[in-house]
């Protein structure tokens, strides 16, 4: 299986944790149809840890909780496809998953070849309980080869937290995507944290095998299970810029049933989604801002000749945050410059030299379209 550009879809973590069900897993699919979010992209739909019961059964199995799914798995896929999405489920590389629910140590193969019977496109793998010996490449790529032996195309997606070096031995497991943090929650101060992690791993990012900075926490307004403080839409707004330039998966966390107005249109922004599935898949790089370390500027390559350019706000000041051309290799001894046009209000810059400054609000972004220009 090629996969392109980063992933997107919905995962049942943030909003549902434990409490998930095939009601609210087809409530979610609908809402995704009916609110757009699907032809904008957002293809998979994910449940994550808690689906099963804490036990397998006489044959090795694992059960799905005839209580949260009392049509099984099988049911729910053939659903999900009808409405034109693709189905994800989870399990883990340990012998139990984070919430301590059967994992699929010693049973991958039979576990892969199960997910496969159900329909499944994409599989979530974390790395709760895994026995101490036991080697996270080895069993990464364990699954890996387990999941192509059921002859059916799944996005593999690999989730421990960014622990073991992982970006240096995960492309060769299989996986298509992998989780290069610990958990994000609704969290304005985790977020900012997460996102500054992630800016020296911009060159393990690439097609085929996506650093994964986690779930989106977009319209979750302190709710769900990982309200952890809570956001509001021009933070949703830098968090979602963020990692649309760092070319991130885009799985969608809130309660898509419910989804705010405003949350609805930082998701299915055009301009924001084309930078994060640009096929080139070049993460930004930070760009040195006059303002210190509160006020990040990111710079990244499109396919096409375009650039796009992002300036942030993390501090609690309004601010003119700037950076000098010569930083990126545009001084003005090159001739050239940048014309610049921000891709939510379409105000343009015409020919910017030397340098280039722009007014933030506090907690507040500004996401431009950029094309290097000749000044004369
Ligand atoms: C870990 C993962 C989360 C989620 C939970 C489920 O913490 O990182 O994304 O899957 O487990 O228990």
């Amino acid at each position: 299986m090629i996969v392109t550009t980063p992933p997107m879809g919905w995962n049942s973590w943030n909003t549902f944790g434990e409490s998930i069900s095939e009601e609210l897993v087809m409530e979610a699919a609908d809402a995704l149809v009916s609110s757009g979010l699907r032809d904008a992209g957002y293809t998979y739909v994910v449940i994550d840890d808690c689906w099963s019961l804490r036990e397998r059964n006489a044959e090795g199995k694992i059960v799905a909780d005839p209580a949260k799914f009392p049509h099984g798995m099988k049911y729910l896929a053939d659903y999900i496809h009808s409405k034109g999405l693709k189905f994800g489920m989870y399990s883990c590389a340990g012998t139990q998953t984070c919430a301590g629910y059967p994992g699929s140590f010693n049973h991958e193969f039979t576990d892969a070849q199960m997910f496969a019977d159900f329909g499944v496109d994409f599989l979530k793998y974390d790395f709760c309980y895994k026995p101490k010996l036991a080697n996270g490449p080895m069993l990464y790529n364990k699954m890996g080869m387990a999941l192509r032996a059921t002859g059916r195309d799944i996005l593999y997606s690999a989730c421990n937290w960014g622990s073991d070096d992982v970006w240096t031995w995960i492309r060769s497991t299989g996986a298509h995507m992998y989780r290069s943090t610990g958990d994000l929650g609704d969290n304005f101060q985790l977020m900012k944290d997460i996102a500054y992690s992630q800016i020296p791993k911009q060159g393990f990012n690439g097609p085929n095998c996506f650093n994964d900075p986690d779930m989106l926490i977009v319209g979750m307004y302190n709710k769900g299970n990982v309200g952890w403080g809570g956001c509001n839409d021009n933070e949703y707004m830098m968090h979602f810029s963020l990692w649309c330039m760092m070319s991130a998966p885009l799985m969608i966390g809130c309660d898509v049933r419910n989804i705010s107005e405003e949350a609805l249109k930082t998701l299915t922004n055009k301009s924001l989604l084309s930078i994060d599935q640009d096929p080139a898949v070049r993460q930004a790089i930070r760009v040195p801002s006059e303002k210190g370390d509160d006020h990040l500027i990111l710079f990244k390559h499109l396919e096409g000749g375009d650039y796009a350019i992002a300036m942030y706000n993390f501090s609690e000041s309004p601010c003119k945050n700037n950076f000098f051309l010569h930083d990126i290799g545009l001084g003005t001894e090159t001739g050239y410059g940048l014309t610049l046009e921000n891709i939510i209000t379409g105000e343009k810059f015409e020919k910017a030299a030397d340098d280039f400054g722009y007014y933030l609000e506090p907690h507040t972004c500004a996401t431009f379209r950029a094309k290097v220009v000749p000044l004369k």
